[in-house]
């Protein structure tokens, strides 16, 4: 006779066999995604562009005959067009990649997901993942201090370098009311520097931008005329970049997740377990979703002054979240401005 527990467990089972996982090589995944038509359609969040040419072109390449229909936009209007798909049973979306880490477990209770493990799960750190493979982490971003080192020739870092005198005038930052992770970036500030921080900053007369890419894309021109950004993007040529350590400051995983209705099934298996291989997430040393990196890898749970899983709660209180944006607005006013997509910068 089958006890009640081990009932439970059976129940258990079942679900999990809800949820598939990758048994085949990439090559393998290749071929079936060039059968079945050769692309896959990405919507990732951003705010430039051209952010993900280099995914596309390293996919391309990879995987000749497969076309990478990226679009870029901020997570915050990708996620609700995506909303859209699904409620009218129109999803043309293959594969979704968001900071908006909030819509996740919504959609996978929707039953908008689907339940798949890229030959690379396991490997997962599990902060990251959910368990039957609706949705995983595969990169990790973060928020950095920048700054021109043409017209700042000693370091910056800590958000109380942002009230040097020297920077009056000189500092270019992204709105908080207009992005969720910089919002939670001067959160984090604020708890722990406090509103005095805040209000020596708005004496600073700091310029207010949309996009976190912004501010850096202006500190790299010759002849810009700032010379700072706190709590936003960073930019590897022409700025330089530093982590403060007077205040924690934001990271956390970039999540993907594979629609259930997606049109080229084949095509976005292939785009997640390659985005999860030892040959993507390995190339060069840096933050990594993975607990199997080489010893060479900095590892982000150990980093000091950030949370890496800290970012999904606070996305998940979207009161907390309304709440904070307009206090911040009442100070700075709505954001002022194009889509950053569409600005030169
Ligand atoms: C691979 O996975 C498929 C579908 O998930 C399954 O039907 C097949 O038996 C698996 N093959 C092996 C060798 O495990
Ligand atoms: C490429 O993506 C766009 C935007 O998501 C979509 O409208 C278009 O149908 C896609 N093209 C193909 C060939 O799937
Ligand atoms: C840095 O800038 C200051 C002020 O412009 C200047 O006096 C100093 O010589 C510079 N130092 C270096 C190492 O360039
Ligand atoms: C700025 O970056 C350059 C290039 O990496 C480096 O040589 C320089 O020392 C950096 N300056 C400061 C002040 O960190
Ligand atoms: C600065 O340079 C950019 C291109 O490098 C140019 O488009 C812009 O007009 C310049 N701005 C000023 C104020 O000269
Ligand atoms: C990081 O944030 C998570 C979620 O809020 C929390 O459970 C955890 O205790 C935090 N870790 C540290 C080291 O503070």
């Amino acid at each position: 006779m089958r006890s009640p527990i081990v009932l439970a467990l059976s129940t258990l089972v079942t679900t999990t066999l809800g949820s598939s996982s990758e048994n085949r090589t990439l090559d393998e995944i290749y071929q079936a995604a060039l059968k079945e038509g050769g692309v896959v359609t990405l919507w990732h969040g951003g705010d430039e562009k051209t952010q993900q040419t280099g995914l596309k072109k390293a996919f391309e390449a990879r995987f000749p005959g497969i076309t990478l229909n990226v679009t870029v936009d901020l997570s915050k209007y990708h996620d609700s067009n995506l909303d859209d798909q699904i409620a009218n049973k129109n999803v043309y979306v293959d594969s979704i990649i968001l900071q908006t880490l909030h819509d996740y477990p919504r959609w996978k209770k929707e039953g908008a997901l689907l339940n798949y493990k890229p030959s690379e799960f396991a490997n997962v750190a599990p902060e990251f993942k959910d368990p039957e493979g609706a949705y995983y982490g595969y990169s990790i971003f973060g928020w950095s201090t920048s700054w021109n080192p043409a017209k700042y020739n000693s370091s910056l870092a800590d958000f109380s370098d942002a009230l040097l005198p020297e920077l009056k005038d000189k500092l270019i930052l992204t709105y908080p009311n207009d992005d969720d992770a910089v919002l939670y970036a001067f959160d984090l500030v604020i708890k722990k520097l406090g509103v005095k921080w805040f209000d020596a900053l708005i004496a600073q007369n700091p310029k207010w931008v949309r996009g976190s890419a912004t501010p850096g894309n202006q500190l790299a021109l010759a002849n810009t005329s700032y010379i700072a950004a706190f709590g936003t993007g960073g930019r590897s040529t022409n700025v330089n970049t530093s982590r403060p350590t007077d205040a924690p400051f934001v990271t956390w995983p970039q999540t993907a997740a594979i629609l259930k209705d997606a049109p080229h099934p084949e095509g976005a298996k292939l785009l997640h377990n390659y985005i999860l291989s030892d040959e993507f997430q390995f190339a060069t040393p840096k933050w990594t979703v993975r607990t199997d990196a080489p010893a060479n890898f900095p590892n982000i749970f150990e980093e000091k002054n950030t949370n890496v899983t800290s970012f999904l709660p606070f996305m998940l209180d979207r009161a907390n979240v309304e709440r904070l944006r307009f206090w911040f607005e009442t100070r700075l006013g709505t954001a002022q401005g194009i889509s950053p997509l569409e600005d030169d910068l």
